[in-house]
């Protein structure tokens, strides 16, 4: 049967180019090197000037995948950008990226579901293309985490750092396996009743101001592990495929003990997982496509592979997705 799929055509990625590393932290605040490495996995997260919005990383980061694809700036339709660090309330940061590209009119919004975006994002995408609705679309992950941050909070202020990432996705067409090039499956979840877990605690609604980042970040350790793997289980059945078949496992990049345990529970070949935590540290829904460009540039991850990805973040809300290159 034939089936029409939305793949990934082009891949690109944009980080700021300060490096702000643990020992720079541990000039002010309570930590060193030593406790976030062994709790963590991060060495550095990079860092946006005060003059550059959300905005800018996302069109530096959609202009590669654009080039990437072969594609220009008035071939875009359909821009999705996944953040929780928008340049302003509103418009959504797709819109100004929209216009910061030329890209011309099309459909373009933001989607919010904080270091679950960007698979959120994905799957939007994906009805819009495969329904017919785009011909190209970009799917983009861009975030600051850095300005959600309190200082003082040793807690949270180490774990966080900002980048974009972005792919471009084309209608191809399938025979409706997992042979396909494309998105093949979904799993999204939300619960609602974890708010408190993990929050920014402001807003035009509460607060009136931007507020920071809180998060109970061993509570939310606990539930990461357990519930992604069942998200990765539940999207490899709806995709057909065996976990044992993926080729690689691009996972959101949040903590390496957490990277581990879920590829432990998964029985996953470490050489086959991705990590870019060490030097990128949690950039939110940017993590994914950052580490995805990553293996792309360093010839690790090749068209046709068979890749998964999964991510979990504020809402509470997590997901997975498998596709093929
Ligand atoms: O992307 C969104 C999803 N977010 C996540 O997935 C994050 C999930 N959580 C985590 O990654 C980990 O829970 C953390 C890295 C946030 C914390 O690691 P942990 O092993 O769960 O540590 P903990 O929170 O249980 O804290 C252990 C100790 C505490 O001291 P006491 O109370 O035992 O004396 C903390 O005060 O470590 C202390 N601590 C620190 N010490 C030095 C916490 N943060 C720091 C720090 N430097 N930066």
């Amino acid at each position: 049967m034939s089936v029409t799929r939305s793949a990934v055509t082009g891949v690109g990625s944009y980080l700021p180019e300060q490096i702000v590393t643990n020992a720079d932290l541990a000039k002010f605040v309570d930590t060193s090197d030593e406790w976030i490495q062994e709790r963590t996995g991060i060495k550095q997260r990079h860092k946006a000037r005060d003059d550059q919005p959300t905005s800018d990383l996302a069109v530096e980061a959609a202009r590669k995948a654009l080039t990437d694809a072969g594609k220009q700036a008035a071939d875009v339709d359909l821009i999705i950008v996944a953040t929780t660090t928008p340049d302003m309330t509103f418009p959504a940061v797709a819109a100004i990226v929209q216009r910061k590209l030329g890209a011309g009119v099309g459909i373009a919004f933001d989607v919010q579901a904080v270091c679950s975006g960007f698979v959120y994002a994905l799957s939007v995408a994906d009805g819009f293309v495969a329904r017919g609705l785009s011909k190209c679309a970009l799917v983009i992950g861009a975030e600051e985490m850095t300005r959600l941050m309190d200082w003082e909070d040793r807690t949270t202020c180490v774990l966080f750092g900002d980048g974009a990432g972005a792919v471009v996705l084309e209608p191809r067409e399938g025979q409706g396996t997992s042979q396909d090039q494309g998105m093949l499956g979904f799993a999204l979840r939300a619960d609602g009743t974890k708010t408190d877990l993990l929050y920014v605690d402001g807003g035009p609604g509460s607060t009136g101001t931007v507020g920071h980042l809180r998060m109970a970040g061993n509570q939310v350790f606990r539930h990461a592990v357990v519930n992604i793997s069942e998200a990765i289980t539940a999207a490899c059945a709806a995709s057909d495929i065996q976990v044992s078949d993926v080729d690689w496992f691009v996972p959101h990049q949040a903590n390496q003990r957490i990277i581990k345990g879920v590829g432990d529970r998964l029985g996953l070949d470490e050489e086959k997982v991705i990590s870019t935590v060490a030097m990128h540290a949690n950039t939110s829904a940017a993590s994914i496509p950052l580490a995805l460009d990553a293996a792309i540039q360093d010839g690790r991850i090749k068209k046709g592979d068979l890749v998964l990805l999964e991510a979990m973040g504020g809402g509470l809300t997590w997901g997975a997705c498998a596709l093929r290159l």
